[in-house]
């Protein structure tokens, strides 16, 4: 395999912009990549019963076998290794290591073997692990035996064991943990929309169920930083999701304040009382009511200043633009229309495969500015990555090494770190990068009809064969570049 990027020219004045342990790297989650849903005593998970109810994944697909980076998992780290990456945050599957995931369930030790032989040969090969203890996979028995999140005491109890497991297993290896990825986005799609596991729809739930996620989340990292943190030496974060929003008129009051109240409905609801002020936004009191849990004054003390960065994923930019009217009670985001171009045409950013997805570093540039700015807090970008219109559909790789052209994915990374170098530059503290994602892989109701891997996985090969893609090589010439040595 060879890498020939060159870095374009306009680069050279962020050349070093970068400090010296700037950490970069990959991201993936277990349900996505890992495959072998039930082998080696794994409990199954809310999403693999889910996909098992008609119409509800795209291509109809199930996670069962996904990459099968069960099996492949040595030589994903020595691919790794070779795109150059210092990092790799991944996920567990807590019904792997806990198959029925209550706090007096039984462990299933070769589930914890699975990560502790893997997290031994990312550090062997000089790769620090970052791990994600919850990336949306709930053991499906908690969801029968109780609801899930739905029971916050319940639920708390159960993800407290695990997560203690964990850091007693992995921690003395593992130095960033992350509880939760994605709270909001999936909070939203699990519990108002019903699009992923377990498909709800209620113009209650979302708000109950993000509670749940911010006080369990407060309490995980008490537990951190009491018990391990003093001999551990780790930092544990929460990771959020959040796009731009940009007023459709930007001269009309009115799609000014929707603009920025989308923002605080998908990113100040979890945002505002972790690193902010310790509650949710106004605009969402006002909006929900009683609807929005109050929290206690323990509550707000467990999760105030709980998380040791801003863990952001972010991938693109809207137009926003204010609905009239009272909204109605099942609207989960803040009574805002979101377009695809401004009131003068201008669309957002060129299409890639998956809908909601445009190439907006405008956007991406104006958001790492207003979560600086809000929160104050160090950043580290634990997502970022697209897919590539046209991709899925291939053509496939024909040959063993070859490697697949992606040039709209390596301008992508290239435009959006432009940003990130320019924001370090001005002074706005960001401490990673984690491009997503390392393999193409399961897109949740998607299915795999969104590739977004720097890696190309035949899904048809029994082995789920993997190709290099060119935006991988790009990807390591460009923090060669920008890292100051
Ligand atoms: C989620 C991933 C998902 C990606 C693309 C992320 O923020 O964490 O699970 O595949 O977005 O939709």
């Amino acid at each position: 395999m060879t890498a020939e990027p060159q870095v374009p020219p306009f680069y050279t004045k962020l050349q070093g912009s970068l400090p010296p342990d700037f950490t970069w790297g990959y991201a993936t989650a277990a349900a996505q990549i890992e495959g072998a849903w039930d082998e080696d005593g794994r409990g199954p998970s809310i999403w693999d019963t889910f996909t098992r109810l008609p119409g509800k994944i795209k291509d109809g697909s199930t996670p069962s076998d996904a990459c099968n980076a069960y099996h492949l998992w040595k030589e994903d780290v020595a691919r790794m290794k070779e795109y150059g990456a210092r990092a790799y945050r991944f996920s567990l599957s807590w019904s792997r290591i806990i198959p029925l995931g209550g706090e007096a369930d039984p462990i299933n030790e070769a589930g914890v073997e699975f990560y502790s032989t893997l997290i031994d040969e990312l550090i062997r090969n000089g790769i620090t692990p970052w791990v994600t203890l919850y990336h949306w996979d709930l053991p499906q028995a908690l969801y029968e035996r109780y609801g899930g999140m739905l029971n916050k005491q319940r639920y708390t109890a159960d993800f407290l064991r695990y997560a203690r497991l964990c850091f007693e297993r992995f921690g003395d290896r593992v130095k960033y943990w992350i509880t939760y990825n994605k709270p909001g986005l999936t909070t939203r799609a699990k519990y108002a929309q019903g699009r992923n596991a377990p498909g709800h729809v209620s113009d209650t739930e979302p708000w109950i169920v993000g509670h749940t996620e911010l006080v369990s989340h407060g309490y995980v990292c008490e537990m951190y930083k009491r018990d391990f943190q003093p001999t551990q030496t780790g930092c544990i974060m929460i990771t959020l999701d959040g796009n731009w929003y940009e007023p459709w008129d930007e001269k009309d009051p009115r799609d000014i304040e929707a603009a920025e109240r989308a923002k605080e409905f998908e990113i100040g609801w979890f945002a505002d009382p972790v690193h902010g002020k310790g509650d949710y936004p106004a605009s969402m009191r006002a909006q929900l009511g009683n609807r929005l849990p109050r929290f206690t004054e323990e509550e707000q003390r467990v999760v105030r200043g709980s998380s040791d960065g801003y863990g952001m994923n972010s991938y693109t930019a809207f137009y926003a633009r204010h609905l009239d009217g009272v909204s109605d009670r099942s609207d989960y985001r803040g009574n805002v229309e979101f377009l695809n171009e401004n009131s003068k045409g201008n669309p957002r950013g060129p299409e890639t495969d998956t809908h909601w997805l445009r190439m907006a570093p405008w956007g991406w540039a104006k958001l790492l500015r207003w979560i600086w700015a809000r929160y104050g807090v160090p950043i580290c970008i634990t997502e970022n990555g697209t897919t590539v219109k046209g991709e899925h559909e291939g053509p496939a790789p024909a040959a063993p090494g070859e490697i697949v052209e992606d040039p709209f994915r390596a301008e992508l990374f290239r435009a959006y770190l432009a940003e990130v170098a320019k924001a370090c530059q001005e002074g706005v503290v960001i401490k990673s990068y984690f491009a997503w994602s390392f393999v193409d892989n399961w897109e949740w109701a998607l299915g795999y009809t969104s590739r977004f891997g720097v890696t190309w996985v035949d899904y048809a090969s029994p082995q789920k064969t993997r190709y290099a893609k060119r935006s991988a090589y790009a990807l390591r010439e460009y923090f060669e570049f920008l890292i100051a040595q």
